[in-house]
């Protein structure tokens, strides 16, 4: 039923056609959901067969049952998870995203930590940053704030599942077109252009990666390696992918590492109406952890 790639008459013809059948996808969908939180309802299966085809390609397997064989197997749990992790993660990010939540930042939430904090280091937790652009936002508003207040501090902690994007967040380079709507005095001070006009990429000012530390964090671990409390917590369009239980868990567990009267943000299409959280609702989609 499976054949690899052949070659027939120097062509090359792909005669891969397997399917993901139902009962393969059922044992992904079930330990996706389980580690991770991500919801695989059926309709997802041919998406789901899509990305892996990726990996098997890649490891020259014949079959999805192959590769669900080896991905289940010891060996397979050590050494083939993180490939796995970045093919089933939706990475969507930008900068400056949902623009809200930093303007409420700005005029906000930093000019009450002032008043209140005197000395004290201000710290962002970007949980799900995927590949940084999150946490760089946050970075250059802050940085902007620090201009009028240099005695202001802050840290920031990006963390996701996906080794591929939190590398990329390390690296910080991005397309030109990525920065492309930004205001030009931002772009200007924080992104410095490549010379390759071919294949142009903007490159993070140092300046940004200064105070911003990044790991692979899971929201579903029972326990995060985190020991300390944040000023502010983003978890944006990390919950959508979750059921309402598990948001409702990871929502609770996250403002445990909040200090009394700091910040939750979610993403725009994302909820807390009708959950037992400890958190106030200040706006749509911002919360606070009362004082
Ligand atoms: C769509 S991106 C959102 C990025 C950014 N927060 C934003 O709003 O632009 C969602 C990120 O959540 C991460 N993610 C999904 N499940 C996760 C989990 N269980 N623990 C930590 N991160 C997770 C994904 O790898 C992905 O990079």
């Amino acid at each position: 039923m499976y054949q690899e790639s052949k070659y027939e008459q120097g062509k090359e013809l792909n005669c891969f056609r397997a399917e993901l059948s139902e009962k393969d996808f059922q044992a992904f969908s079930s330990f996706i959901y389980s580690q991770y939180g991500i919801k695989m309802p059926p309709v997802k299966r041919i998406m789901l067969q899509g990305r892996l085809l990726k990996r098997i390609r890649e490891l020259n397997m014949n079959s999805y049952s192959e590769y669900k064989e080896y991905f289940f197997s010891k060996e397979g749990q050590q050494r083939e998870i993180f490939n796995f992790l970045n093919v089933i993660t939706t990475n969507k990010t930008d900068f400056f995203r949902e623009p809200v939540h930093f303007n409420f930042l700005q005029d906000n939430i930093l000019p009450e930590f002032l008043e209140k904090n005197q000395g004290s280091v201000f710290k962002v937790w970007s949980a799900g940053c995927s590949s940084g652009e999150e946490p760089y936002t946050i970075s250059i508003v802050l940085n902007e704030f620090k201009v009028n207040h240099p005695h202001f501090n802050f840290s920031i902690l990006g963390t996701d599942i996906s080794n591929k994007v939190l590398k990329a967040a390390a690296q910080g380079v991005y397309p030109e077109s990525k920065v492309e709507l930004m205001p030009l005095h931002l772009k200007k001070k924080y992104f410095l252009k490549s010379k390759d006009r071919k294949n142009p990429t903007v490159r993070v000012n140092p300046l940004l990666q200064r105070n911003l530390s990044l790991k692979y964090i899971n929201l579903m671990d029972s326990a995060y390696s985190v020991n300390e409390k944040f000023d502010v917590i983003f978890c944006r369009n990390v919950l959508i992918y979750f059921d309402r239980k598990t948001q409702e868990k990871v929502i609770n567990k996250l403002s445990s590492y909040l200090n009394p009267g700091g910040y939750f943000f979610i993403g725009h299409s994302e909820s807390m109406t009708g959950m037992d959280v400890q958190l106030e609702h200040i706006k749509p989609t911002i919360f606070q952890k009362p004082k």
